[in-house]
């Protein structure tokens, strides 16, 4: 399918989403974010693909919701239409791992989309921010709530009240991203890692990617009853079998995604 603002490929088992609107710095319209929804959608339903990477371009990942299309919307219409709920609830509904990969300005909405993802990898040239209190509103999908959990809640006041921007080095010692590369070695790096993830298990990896998401919404004994009822669960695929006999019959295992 032909997409207006993204490029989407797929490289062996890993769905490749690029945002591109390059005019924009990728702002994050209406557009782009149904395209977004449905690009992965396609891959988290295709059975070849077990992971799936999301990036930009080298001077922007998303600079934010695009502000010309907001600037023109009253109160009643933001909320008659709840703004960028949907596109916030239909992104946490996919169950296969995503894998951020961040170089240029990750601002406002973009920071948000980035933290969305299961984890970021950065190129040494990102930048990270919730500048929106310079427009005079706050994130709306989730920049003041996942930032405090992922860097703390001075940082992210920081972050929040001043808009300024923190470096790639910020982010990784915040731990915000989970890895820092060179920026022209930025997608190389990231596929590979996806790759990596793709060999795995899928059943494994989707009930992994459920339960680290789940320690961010409950608390510590409901997020552990949660795991072990996921753990046991596994135990009702091949692949923990063909895994557990692998290992002991010193082979590679050869996982099926069932
Ligand atoms: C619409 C944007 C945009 C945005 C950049 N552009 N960011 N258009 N929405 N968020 C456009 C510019 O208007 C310009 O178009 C082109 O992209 C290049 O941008 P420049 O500003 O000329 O580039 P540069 O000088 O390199 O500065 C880069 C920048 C700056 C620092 C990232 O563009 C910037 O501050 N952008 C806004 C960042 C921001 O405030 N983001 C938060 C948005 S609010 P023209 O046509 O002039 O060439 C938000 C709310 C989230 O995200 C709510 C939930 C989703």
């Amino acid at each position: 399918m032909a997409y207006e603002t993204l490029i989407v490929e797929t490289r062996d088992h890993v769905g490749l989403v690029k945002l591109n609107r390059p005019e924009a710095l990728n702002a994050l319209n209406q557009k782009l974010l149904g395209e977004l929804i449905c690009a992965l959608r396609k891959f988290d339903e295709d059975d070849a693909i077990r992971c799936i990477v999301l990036t930009g371009s080298e001077k922007a990942f998303a600079a934010g919701a695009d502000i010309k299309e907001m600037s023109e919307k009253s109160y009643v219409e933001v909320f008659r239409e709840d703004l960028f709920t949907a596109f916030h609830d239909d992104f946490l509904r996919i169950r296969k791992p995503i894998v951020a990969a961040v170089a240029g300005y990750a601002l406002g909405g973009g920071c948000e989309l980035a933290m969305m993802c299961d984890f970021i990898i950065a190129g040494d040239n990102a930048r990270f921010g919730q500048p929106e209190i310079n427009l005079g509103v706050i994130p709306g999908i989730g920049g003041t709530q996942r930032l405090t959990r992922f860097v703390g809640k001075s940082k992210a006041m920081d972050m929040n009240l001043t808009g300024r921007f923190m470096d790639a080095a910020e982010a990784e010692r915040s731990g915000l991203v989970s890895r820092v590369v060179p920026a022209d070695k930025l997608l190389d790096e990231a596929l590979s890692v996806a790759a990596k993830i793709a060999e795995k298990p899928l059943l494994a990896a989707i009930a992994a990617k459920e339960a680290v998401n789940r320690a961010y919404e409950t608390t510590l004994a409901e997020g552990v009853r949660h795991e072990r009822r996921l753990f046991h669960a596994l135990f009702a695929t091949e692949d923990q079998a063909e895994g557990m006999a692998a290992f002991l019959e010193k082979r590679a295992p050869q996982f099926r995604g069932r």
